[in-house]
């Protein structure tokens, strides 16, 4: 399978997808790695791997959905199987999904329901629950809204700050993403209403 990856920061999450995919018993192969500004250590990971990148900045176009537009026009020239959103911290628009609904899939760094949106590591500490973890789901048109693929579990801890919870919750994240992605590209995914299993469609 071939997939096109999307980041915004560090790129740990890209890096894991790097790293397993040097195997090609992986299943799938980072074709093009996107991001909406330059100068970020994950457009670095990419570049070392010798991936093709590409940024396309929401500033550099006279819209929103201009953006959105040129965002899925590149991407689909790299005709992927599947679109990873690896800490990228802007929401697709109608275009992007309209042309990717359905394979274009987001890790979160909560546990989904709970927590949705730009803080969730915080978001957990300020309300005082005992674990959280990562979520990986099926973008949506909504705010972390979509059908969930993959969840990973993480204790938390007394003495936790946002960053310590955040780290440890991105060690798990980093390994469901990699195991979750491997095998929606060995094995193919059903999605029925909110419910996603692995395995190709039954005709
Ligand atoms: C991840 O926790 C992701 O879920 C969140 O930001 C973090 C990105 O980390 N939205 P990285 O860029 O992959 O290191």
């Amino acid at each position: 399978a071939r997939l096109v990856v999307l980041v915004s920061g560090s790129g740990t999450n890209l890096q894991a997808l790097i790293d397993a995919t040097s195997d090609p018993a992986y299943g799938a192969r980072i074709v093009a790695v996107g991001a909406d500004r330059d100068g970020i250590e994950g457009l670095a990971r990419a570049e070392r791997a010798g991936i093709p990148t590409f940024v396309k900045k929401v500033g550099q176009f006279s819209s929103r959905e201009h953006w959105d537009r040129a965002m899925a026009d590149t991407v689909a020239g790299f005709e992927p199987d599947l679109v990873v959103s690896a800490g990228f911290m802007k929401l697709a628009g109608e275009s992007f999904l309209e042309r990717f609904g359905g394979r274009f899939v987001n890790t979160h760094p909560a546990l989904l329901p709970s927590f949705p949106g730009m803080h969730g590591a915080a978001d957990a500490l300020e309300h005082g629950v005992k674990v959280t973890g990562a979520t990986l789901f099926v973008v949506d048109a909504g705010v972390d809204t979509g059908p969930i693929l993959a969840q990973a579990v993480v204790p938390v801890e007394d003495d936790d700050t946002v960053e310590s919870l955040h780290e440890r919750i991105k060690v798990a994240e980093r390994e469901m993403l990699v195991e979750c992605v491997g095998r929606m590209a060995r094995e193919g995914y059903t999605i029925t209403g909110r419910k996603v299993r692995f395995g190709a469609p039954v005709h």
